[in-house]
């Protein structure tokens, strides 16, 4: 595996891959990787001939408030990571490559981003135009044939379909199941800000989750009922969500009756970090109509 630091670098080492029009699978982090960005760079290995992990923690989705700081980072042990899951090129810019002085563009996609995570009280859309002006970026300096993302992240994920579309990227984006510990947590690079107790309360946010999707397995579709499932779990746990809501797993939009592509998505903070999950809901099972 070979480490690039600057644009042209990472340019220069894909352009014989390019000239033969081999498949490029790009796979954007923020490192202190784990087995859920790990996952990622597997599906990029099996799918693409070339494999490129881009690290780089990004200062324009972190609020003034938030964790840009103490974000965990462990470059050694990231690219032993990322070398051991066969991926070719790790890059690693820093700030100043990616934002140099006078930089004054920003990618932003509407609507999307004002709800959920994006509401004006929590991270703000500005946190999804971070992540998009960044995104944007890394698809122009790598120019992937593949990108890949999780479902952890469930916003981001249909936020960056939408600016690939709206924006003509010639771009697959892939988007991989979430990665969780055995006892169900998500895997998240913030998890390491939880102690032992409240790792044992995070277990509150899968559970509240587990419940809302027995609920509908069950035949529950109205969307108070599905959520009140939840709501009961975090309560046991001890945790007040920051929300909490069922909407549409392709636009967003709120929903009254748990459809078949209905996301629900849960934001928390437990001790101090602030942990996301969601889950699509299958929907009623339908029946089959005989002819
Ligand atoms: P980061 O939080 O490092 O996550 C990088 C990728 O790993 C994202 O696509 C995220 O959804 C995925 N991921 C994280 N935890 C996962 C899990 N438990 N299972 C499956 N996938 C998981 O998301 C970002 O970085 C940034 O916003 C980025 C897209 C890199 C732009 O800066």
């Amino acid at each position: 595996m070979r480490i690039v630091r600057s644009v042209a670098a990472l340019r220069e080492a894909l352009a014989p891959a390019r000239d033969e029009e081999r498949s490029i699978g790009l796979v954007p982090t923020m490192g202190a990787l784990h087995q859920g960005h790990l996952s990622l760079v597997r599906a990029a290995r099996a799918a693409c001939e070339v494999v490129v992990v881009s690290l780089f923690v990004n200062p324009a989705q972190f609020g003034p408030s938030e964790d840009l700081e103490s974000y965990p980072r462990d470059a050694g042990r990231d690219a032993a990571l990322a070398e051991r899951e066969g991926a070719d090129f790790l890059f690693g810019p820093t700030v100043e490559e990616v934002y140099p002085p006078g930089f004054a563009t920003t990618v932003a996609v509407a609507g999307l981003t004002d709800v959920l995570c994006g509401d004006p009280g929590r991270r703000g859309a500005e946190h999804f135009a971070g992540v998009t002006t960044v995104v944007a970026k890394l698809l122009n300096m790598a120019q992937p044939t593949t990108v890949y993302f999780g479902q952890k992240d469930a916003q981001q994920a249909i936020v960056i379909r939408r600016l690939v579309r709206d924006l003509d990227y010639p771009v697959a984006v892939e988007v991989c199941p979430t990665v969780r510990d055995a006892d169900g947590l998500a895997l998240s690079s913030r998890n390491a800000y939880l102690s032992p107790a409240e790792r044992e309360r995070a277990l509150g946010l899968s559970r509240a989750l587990r419940a809302a999707e027995a609920r509908v397995a069950a035949g529950t579709t109205d969307a108070s009922a599905v959520l009140a499932a939840a709501h009961e779990q975090l309560g046991r746990a001890g945790i007040e969500p920051e929300y909490l809501e069922l909407r549409s797993a392709t636009d967003l939009s709120p929903v009254e009756r748990v459809n078949g592509s209905t996301l629900l998505a849960l934001a928390a903070h437990v001790g101090r970090a602030r942990l996301i999950d969601n889950t699509i809901l299958a929907g009623p099972r339908t029946k089959r109509i005989e002819s």
